[in-house]
């Protein structure tokens, strides 16, 4: 209110918005109304960085197309930045959080990731991801630390930073041994070492030139960068734009991660925490591999599903404090184990997932909710939640001060 020679006006009030205007027409909209589903929210402007993004399997996925379609119909307004120019961080100003689905190639991750610590730390605006979401993002190495830390059940494993400690180990090491570069999706820098003269192999070239993608033994994980590289010509050729997979993979030297095999898994069991929702289906290992991620061979049956690997989703995403977080599960002598966590999937395998399990935090315990769901809209929806002071989805140092 202002008052002005004698006169009292009111200020036109904020534009007011539903919160959740497209969760009332979903199965789980009931779940939620008693909660926040039919709060009023101040309108919110939103910026939005684009992703297009030709994933491995073939497909295609933006989500901030989807974002964008979902803040028009609830009402609020979204502004399309550029997270690559000079004035980026102008074209915040006056947003209430900042969205980007930024995907595995560096060209994405690395400005993502520290764009997103950089907006929270600078600038204490909300993103999605959060940078706890992402910074291990990519980095097989800063996964093994934070599980450690953490004390999430995973496979041994070793990092060496000095070429004297890598020889010492392998050489005392029981065969076989999983080595992983720090960066790389469906399987493609993961090998199964049998003997102390493969690792030395791959010792020297870490601790010499560096290694980008590890070398083949088969054609099989060689067929998804082959098979990129060729289209990627026939693209160019066409003057189409180009797919980024291996593009610019950065050079890893100077450093070697190591896990213990974790034998008779034919599958691994990959958990998809969005807040309070887990999707779960199993991903059977290729014909001859130990590796799952990455082999397209995708069973979505809830009841294959093991509900401790859920529980244990639901766990390692509170302890790592992730808006978003896959885990690839394995079992090792009836014991679960994480053996990679990440924050970024193919949303097409999350979407056909019959139903999710949620997470009810009174009961400390989960429920099954039917029906499918797509992971942008869940996205969209814990965002609008965190900007609106949800309070099972506030982190108080996310939010504005
Ligand atoms: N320590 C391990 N023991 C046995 N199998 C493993 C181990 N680590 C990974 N795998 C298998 O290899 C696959 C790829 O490994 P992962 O670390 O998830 O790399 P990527 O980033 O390529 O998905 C997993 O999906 C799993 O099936
Ligand atoms: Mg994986």
């Amino acid at each position: 209110m202002t008052n002005s020679q004698n006169k009292v006006t009111l200020r036109d009030p904020p534009e007011l918005v539903l919160l959740y205007p497209l969760s009332l027409d979903r199965k789980s909209a009931s779940l939620r109304q008693n909660s926040f589903a039919l709060y009023v929210m101040r309108k919110l402007r939103i910026a939005i960085q684009a992703d297009d993004s030709d994933l491995m399997s073939g497909k295609r996925q933006s989500f901030s197309e989807r974002w964008q379609e979902l803040a028009a119909i609830a009402g609020h307004e979204t502004v399309s930045v550029d997270a690559y120019s000079e004035d980026f961080f102008d074209s915040l100003s006056g947003c209430d959080g900042f969205m980007w689905y930024f995907p595995n190639a560096p060209f994405y991750s690395d400005l993502g990731k520290r764009l997103m610590l950089a907006i929270h730390q600078g600038m204490k605006l909300p993103t999605f991801p959060s940078w706890r979401t992402c910074w291990f993002f990519e980095d097989k190495h800063a996964q093994h630390y934070l599980l450690k830390s953490a004390g999430v059940p995973t496979p041994s494993a070793w990092v060496f930073w000095g070429r004297s400690d890598a020889e010492a180990f392998i050489k005392e090491a029981t065969y076989p041994l999983v080595f992983k570069l720090s960066f790389g999706i469906a399987s493609a820098n993961v090998r199964l070492l049998n003997n102390r003269k493969e690792a030395r192999y791959l010792i020297d070239r870490l601790f010499g030139d560096g290694m980008s993608i590890l070398p083949m033994k088969s054609i099989r994980p060689l067929f998804p960068e082959v098979s990129d590289r060729l289209s990627n010509t026939a693209r160019s050729l066409l003057g189409k734009r180009v797919k980024d997979h291996f593009a610019d993979a950065p050079i890893q030297r100077g450093c070697a991660l190591f896990q213990e095999f974790v034998p008779d898994n034919h599958f691994d069991v990959r958990v998809t925490i969005i807040g309070n929702r887990a999707f779960a289906f199993r991903r059977m290992n290729r014909p001859g591999d130990f590796r799952a991620s990455g082999s397209g061979s995708i069973d979505w049956d809830p009841s294959r599903i093991d509900l401790e690997a859920v529980e244990l989703g639901f766990d390692v995403a509170r302890k790592v404090d992730s808006q978003v977080l896959t885990l690839d599960i394995l079992k090792r002598q009836q014991r679960l184990v994480v053996v990679e966590i990440s924050y970024y999937y193919e949303a097409w395998a999350v979407h056909r997932c019959p139903g999710h399990w949620r997470w009810v935090s009174s009961a400390g315990d989960i429920e099954w909710v039917d029906g499918e769901m797509r992971p942008d809209d869940a996205i969209f929806e814990d965002f609008l939640g965190l900007l609106a002071g949800d309070p099972c989805l506030v982190d108080s140092s996310e939010l504005k001060a």
